[in-house]
């Protein structure tokens, strides 16, 4: 049995004696968990704001007072927890990133239990991330879930269920406190159906299992039954085999293509409930990515089960950024942070390796060799890893990983893998790129975003095209907040393919047309305008499509192909538009190989200058001249028919995108002269549960071609009432056409309505949000 014990609890900044045995003043604020010691704004603040001293105070009544043992389990606290339960001094404990579970069995009463949380958020150089510079931030706060655990005098700690695609299943069991006389029983049960098993062996072969897998991530119901204890998980099926020649999940081999992740949110800090940890989850799912990095510590277990459930593969870390101390006790703590992270999830179905260096971290025989004989101790099933940036960084785990920052503006995507000088033998991984490289904001200028996503396809085409790499994880799925050291000066690394508030840049639709059936993304608005010279560029269509048509009006232009020149290897190759005249171009006076060269020539124009122009086509220019006696001005008036469409009343350019002849998508582009806002809210229920609950609501600005404005940046004001309550400001600009507004449930006795108001200066938008 499992008491939440999240909502009403006391917070106050700093710690007195008093607190032990009294509690917190009345002054003290109430607040609920995950909470962050302060609310930040998304950018411009400092790191020190969130650093120092602080009490968390909550009084509970025992719900189980059947049950002789108790754990109090913290699932996560920044960083360090100094723990009092009625008045008793239950000692100080490190967390950070890892669960901390202290027995208070005999402390427990059945009413009127004071628990009092002192919680030091400093960076404290002794434990790891800490002791130098980090890139990215941990904010501070008992930021996951708090519970008492409610067990029988015999109890089981956690269940390892190593499951294979064949049907074999081995039970690790690890007590916590035995009875030779009890035996565990096991009832495995198919999902959505009465169809269970039931066996005792703790190794035990499912017939005609169904296989957990990307595609169909297919979990069956485990339960363990020892004596008065139950536990409930779900179990995948799958055989993970990392080789030389590549990753193969029940035996078919798979590229693996992904992105690393911080678990920020703006406002939240870390302290986003599981509704926001699943928002993100679905988010890269919907990216089209199949492995995800949790950059560079463990996540809340709400997002790796969220990666069990929609078939997203998983390589976790240990918490630390470059840094290696020579300090015993935080190598210990190293240490001892190696196996809380195998204990805390080895028993997920989507973990394909452990991350088992400090990122980009020096060589270190002595530590890493013990950390990765910790981890076999604790999993000998699975493979470890450990991230590194330098090519002749020695090779001890299963897996060679390396961070390939090659890419820088050419063609060029990745190095060879056989240039890392250890790798020999070895599986091997890129496990980022991109990032500090080339920060795009939403709001950058398009040729700047386009950019940044062609440099995304360069890494994946190389790596697809790469056959002795495993894939590769890039640098990195969000925006995020960051140390004054790093990033744009506003504490943001400007890395995402997606933004702060998760509204996806273009790269993300590189990723997305990939694997995404019927991915369609014009990045382009098409105007000159915004480009140096008043150039028009290439227009870049991310998509799956076998071909695109382009359109000016409703006459046909040309039709397009996947990229397959620059990017021969990746699934689905961009779409390079750069013949805007095509056959809109009829003047019978010239002939067929003259009218071709003339649409080169004016499409070389348009793109890159009439200063710029070539021999080959200033050649042509002369022919008009003086074969057909074309005088500059009707050389430029020509010119203007075809490339230029000021002025027109019907500008737009349509886009249509065909699979096996058939349309599937299509969009027009054009001068933007009617707006709309787009909302999409998370959900309109609320659902309290262990802790409150959460949703986005992602708003856009868009025009009358559904086009996102990327430099809107309107004001908004949000108003509410009832049990929610915005996260972060009550106004906020757009910022790159869009913004995303986050909000929260309060605690409930009965279902209740609430109310939420979006105002801009032109029109507002109302909407109920039930909260349970
Ligand atoms: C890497 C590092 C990441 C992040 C990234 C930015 O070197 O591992 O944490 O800082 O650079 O591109």
């Amino acid at each position: 049995m499992e008491q939440h014990i999240n909502f009403a609890w006391k917070f106050t900044k700093g710690f007195e004696e008093s607190y032990i045995s009294n509690g917190l003043p009345k002054s003290a604020e109430l607040i609920d968990i995950p909470h962050s010691v302060t609310v930040e704004p998304y950018h411009y603040f400092s790191e020190n704001d969130y650093q120092g001293i602080f009490s968390y105070c909550k009084e509970f009544d025992d719900e189980n007072p059947s049950f002789p043992i108790k754990i109090l389990h913290f699932a996560g606290a920044m960083l360090t927890i100094h723990v009092y339960l009625n008045g008793l001094d239950l000692g100080e404990h490190i967390s950070g990133y890892f669960p901390v579970d202290i027995d208070i069995s005999r402390i427990i009463k059945k009413k009127g239990n004071l628990l009092l949380v002192k919680l030091d958020s400093r960076e404290n150089p002794l434990i790891p991330p800490f002791g130098k510079i980090v890139d990215y931030l941990t904010f501070g706060g008992i930021y996951r879930g708090v519970s008492i655990r409610a067990l029988p005098n015999a109890y089981i700690n956690d269940v390892y269920p190593v499951a294979y695609a064949d049907g074999r299943l081995i039970l690790r069991l690890n007590y916590g406190k035995l009875d030779p006389n009890i035996k565990p029983r096991f009832i495995l049960r198919e999902p959505n159906s009465l169809i269970k098993e039931e066996f005792i062996d703790l190794e035990h072969v499912v017939k005609d299992v169904h296989p957990w897998s990307i595609d169909d991530p297919y979990l069956y119901t485990l339960e363990t039954i020892y004596g008065e204890q139950h536990i409930v998980q779900n179990v995948g099926f799958r055989t993970l085999d990392w080789k030389e020649e590549g990753f193969f999940l029940n035996g078919k081999k798979v590229k693996l293509l992904g992105l690393n992740r911080h678990q920020t949110y703006p406002y939240f800090g870390a302290a986003a409930p599981k509704s926001l940890q699943e928002d993100d989850a679905k988010i890269l799912k919907g990216f089209g990515i199949n492995i995800v990095r949790t950059s560079h510590y463990a996540d809340d277990e709400s997002f790796l089960d969220a990666c069990d459930k929609l078939g997203l593969l998983l390589l976790d870390e240990i918490p630390g950024w470059q840094f290696v101390s020579t300090k015993q006790e935080w190598r210990d703590t190293c240490v001892d942070f190696a196996r809380r992270l195998v204990k805390k999830e080895r028993h997920h179905a989507c973990l394909v390796a452990y991350g088992l260096r400090i990122d980009e971290s020096p060589d270190d025989h002595e530590l890493y060799s013990l950390i990765n004989k910790v981890q076999k101790e604790e999993d000998p099933f699975r493979k470890s890893t450990g991230v590194r940036n330098f090519k002749d960084s020695e090779f001890l785990e299963d897996i060679y990983s390396y961070n390939d920052f090659s890419c820088a503006g050419t063609d060029h995507g990745l190095d060879k893998p056989s240039t890392w000088k250890k790798s020999k033998g070895a599986p091997k991984l890129v496990t980022e790129n991109n990032g500090h490289m080339f920060p795009t904001k939403s709001f950058d200028p398009t040729a700047r975003r386009v950019e940044h996503a062609l440099r995304h396809a360069r890494v994946m085409d190389d790596m697809y095209g790469l056959d002795d790499l495993t894939g590769e994880i890039s640098w990195c799925a969000f925006d995020y907040n960051t140390h004054k050291d790093f990033g744009s000066d506003d504490h943001i690394c400007y890395h995402g393919v997606a933004d702060i508030f998760r509204n996806p840049k273009y790269a993300a639709y590189v990723y997305a047309s990939q694997h995404i059936n019927n991915t369609f993304e014009i990045a382009s608005l098409m105007q000159g305008g915004d480009f140096n010279e008043a150039l028009m560029q290439p227009v870049y269509v991310f998509t799956d499509a076998d071909y695109v048509e382009l359109y000016k009006g409703e006459t046909f232009v040309a039709k397009f192909f996947p990229n397959k020149k620059d990017f021969p290897n990746m699934p689905h190759a961009p779409i390079k538009i750069d013949d805007f005249i095509g056959d809109t171009f009829v003047e019978k006076e010239f002939s067929k190989r003259e009218s071709r060269l003339i649409k080169e020539a004016f499409n070389f124009c348009a793109q890159n200058g009439f200063a710029r122009l070539p021999l080959k086509y200033k050649l042509i220019m002369a022919i008009l001249v003086l074969k057909h006696h074309y005088s500059t001005t009707q050389v430029q008036q020509l010119y203007s028919k075809y490339m230029s469409a000021w002025g027109e009343e019907n500008a737009a350019w349509s886009i249509k995108a065909y699979k096996d002849d058939k349309i599937f998508a299509s969009r027009s582009v054009g001068p933007s002269t009617e707006f709309h806002y787009e909302i999409n809210i998370g959900s309109l229920t609320l659902t309290n549960g262990a802790t409150y609950d959460a949703t986005r609501v992602q708003i856009l600005k868009k025009d009358q071609f559904g086009s996102i404005m990327p430099y809107a940046d309107d004001v908004l004001s949000i108003s509410v009432s009832g049990p929610i309550e915005v996260m972060g400001p009550n106004s906020c600009s757009l910022v790159g056409g869009g913004t995303s507004v986050y909000l929260r449930s309060k605690a409930v006795s009965k279902p209740e309505l609430a109310k939420l108001t979006l105002s801009f200066p032109t029109e507002a938008f109302d909407y109920e949000i039930l909260v349970k």
